[in-house]
């Protein structure tokens, strides 16, 4: 089978990794792809928003599925734009559980699934009113898709007074139209990954990401410093409490509304007293949960994939290693502010000659025989290990065959 995947960064390195291991695929095509991902695919100068470019391509090249890492393709209808090529992900309508937080928020209120107190507004006033029933601390969101930045904490009434005005004043532009207000949540967060079809779901694997740039859960947020899989809070009474209570009524739901999802549902929880909370969807798989998820999975991915757009997940399971895989992300430093790009990396090879060790690409390009950074995220280091510890400890001996004075990492990954 020919496939393409669309994407650039250490997620799309995974999913390519993966597929290329795939019995079944015949031609693996990458667009745009990165220095990693040209290792094992073959990467064309597309970028992952040029639907056009990429519905051309597909349709002129043979190619029979494809399967599409982030989420602004999705929410701008690479899927449906893709009409006659079979392709891994929503259609625009069902990726608005990722696009808008309201629309979330509203069918989890249809499906009754727990979800924090919430109430959406365009103006300041009812947004204060509502802040003020609800009492410090509580949560500013801007709707739409903000990378990750559109979300404040607030600690007390002045702070969330600021943020609303912040928000519906234009500081994530469009996203920032509508606002979510709720209630704040106390809790241990966890995320977790099912493939979808309609009303079938199929449940993946749950994982820990670390957002914020520095140890110990300081600085600003990022798209995500390290991650590992499985979570331990998550037992099997609790997964399936979180299948029974917010993925099967939400697939339900979506049914019922005529937005049928197909795809990966990634949900955002909070465990708060042993109950699971729905913070957020995202429509896509988890950037860099990702990484430490596939180098787990013992069945093949691509057969998983094709499941889930043919509706046939009541055939299919996924089979994981017991191990626990851990990421380290190695960043350019001065992100996730400006970075400079072009810096050489060496060691890459070193470090991936270790046993159990995978150094997945996230923002880097081929220079002659030389690795040179290309992005604020640049390299995933993961390494699978018979616990949390085991494979931190691992993971951490392979970053440091890695030589690059331009980057930096989190020297706490599963440090809880
Ligand atoms: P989101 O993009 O909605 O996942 O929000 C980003 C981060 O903000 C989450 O990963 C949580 O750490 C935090 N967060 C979001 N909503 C809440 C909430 N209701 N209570 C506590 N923390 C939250
Ligand atoms: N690592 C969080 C995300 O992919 O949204």
């Amino acid at each position: 089978m020919n496939v393409l995947v669309v994407g650039s960064g250490g997620r799309e390195h995974a999913l390519c990794w993966s597929l290329a291991a795939s019995p079944l695929v015949d031609r693996l095509v990458c667009a745009p792809g990165n220095g990693g991902i040209a290792d094992v695919a073959e990467c064309i100068d597309i970028a992952a928003t040029d639907t056009a470019a990429l519905v051309a391509y597909a349709t002129a090249n043979g190619i029979e599925f494809v399967v599409v890492g982030p989420e602004g393709p999705l929410v701008a209808g690479v899927v449906d734009a893709l009409e006659a090529v079979p392709a891994f992900g929503p259609s625009t309508a069902a990726a608005q559980l990722e696009a808008s937080k309201s629309f979330t928020k509203d069918v989890c209120a249809r499906a009754g699934i727990p979800t924090a107190a919430w109430g959406n507004f365009v103006e300041a006033e009812g947004a204060r009113a509502y802040a003020r029933e609800l009492g410090a601390p509580l949560v500013v969101k801007a709707d739409g898709l903000a990378a990750g930045k559109g979300v404040a904490i607030c600690r007390s009434l002045d702070e969330a007074d600021a943020c609303i005005d912040a928000v519906l004043g234009g500081a994530f532009g469009a996203a920032g139209n509508r606002i979510v207000v709720e209630q704040f949540l106390d809790g241990e967060e966890v995320s977790v990954f099912a493939l979808v079809h309609g009303d079938q779901v199929c449940w993946l694997a749950s994982a820990q990401d670390h957002k914020q740039v520095g140890d110990g859960d300081t600085g600003p947020n990022t798209g995500g410093m390290g991650a590992y899989s499985p979570a331990p809070v998550m037992t099997p009474e609790l997964q399936a409490r979180v299948m029974d209570e917010v993925l099967a009524p939400t697939a339900r739901q979506m049914v019922a509304d005529g937005r049928p999802y197909t795809g990966v549902l990634f949900a955002g929880l909070m465990i708060v007293d042993g109950d699971p909370f729905l913070l957020e969807y995202n429509v896509r798989f988890g950037d860099p949960e990702c990484q430490a998820i596939l180098p787990r999975l013992r069945s093949d991915l691509l057969t998983l994939l094709l499941a889930t757009r043919d509706g046939s997940l009541r055939r299919v399971s996924a089979r994981w290693s017991d191990r626990t895989a851990l990421t380290v992300v190695l960043a350019a430093k001065g992100y996730p502010g400006a970075v400079a790009a072009g810096s050489e990396i060496r060691g890459v090879a070193e470090a991936e000659a270790m046993e159990g060790v995978t150094v997945f690409h996230a923002g880097t390009k081929r220079d002659g025989g030389g690795l040179r950074a290309a992005g604020g995220r640049v390299l995933g280091v993961t390494a699978l290990g018979a616990d949390v510890a085991a494979a931190q400890a691992l993971a951490y001996a392979a970053v440091d065959r890695i030589d690059w004075p331009e980057g930096f990492c989190r020297r706490d990954i599963g440090w809880r």
